[in-house]
């Protein structure tokens, strides 16, 4: 069975598409790819059609990730077609949840950092948007630990 994830940011150009690359690298690297289906969106639609950010995408392939997506902002059809939907903070986790059409729905949805083990103080991902190349660097940090854990919590419950 696949299992379907998707991310959510703010502007989907920073933090969602670089977690969807780094599920996608390490599912890839697993012989996994079959089993998980991979996306991301913001709840801002401004940079809907932009690649991520310059900064995020340089960032990223250093660490071998290729940020290949092109922003989107998520819309209602997406509490059907994913299993879930993985926040990447507290603002976008209640615009989320003003979306979600049913409360059935909205179990759906889920905190990033609920999967991370290494950084199991965080309760967020912190917006790099408006930070220096240390900000990009810690949300990477960041997005490997809990993509490691989504994988693994993925594999046990598919
Ligand atoms: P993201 O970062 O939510 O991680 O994609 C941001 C991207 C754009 C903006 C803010 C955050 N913005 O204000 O346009």
């Amino acid at each position: 069975m696949k299992t379907r994830i998707l991310f959510v940011c703010l502007g989907n150009i920073c933090r969602s598409p670089a977690a969807e690359g780094i599920l996608r690298a390490m599912a890839a690297r697993r012989g996994l790819s079959e089993r998980v289906e991979i996306d991301s969106a913001g709840t801002y639609g401004g940079h809907a059609g932009d690649r991520p950010d310059g900064r995020m995408r340089r960032a990223a392939a250093l660490r071998g990730y290729d940020l290949a997506h092109r922003a989107r902002q998520i819309r209602e059809e997406d509490f059907e077609r994913f299993d879930r939907i993985v926040v990447m903070d507290d603002m976008n986790y209640e615009a989320v949840h003003r979306l979600a059409p049913s409360r059935e729905l909205a179990c759906k949805i889920h905190r990033f950092t609920e999967f991370c083990r290494r950084h199991a103080e965080c309760t967020h991902v912190p917006d790099p948007y408006y930070e220096g190349r240390e900000g990009f660097e810690r949300v990477l940090d960041l997005l490997e630990d809990g993509c490691e854990g989504i994988l693994e919590f993925t594999m046990l419950n598919s």
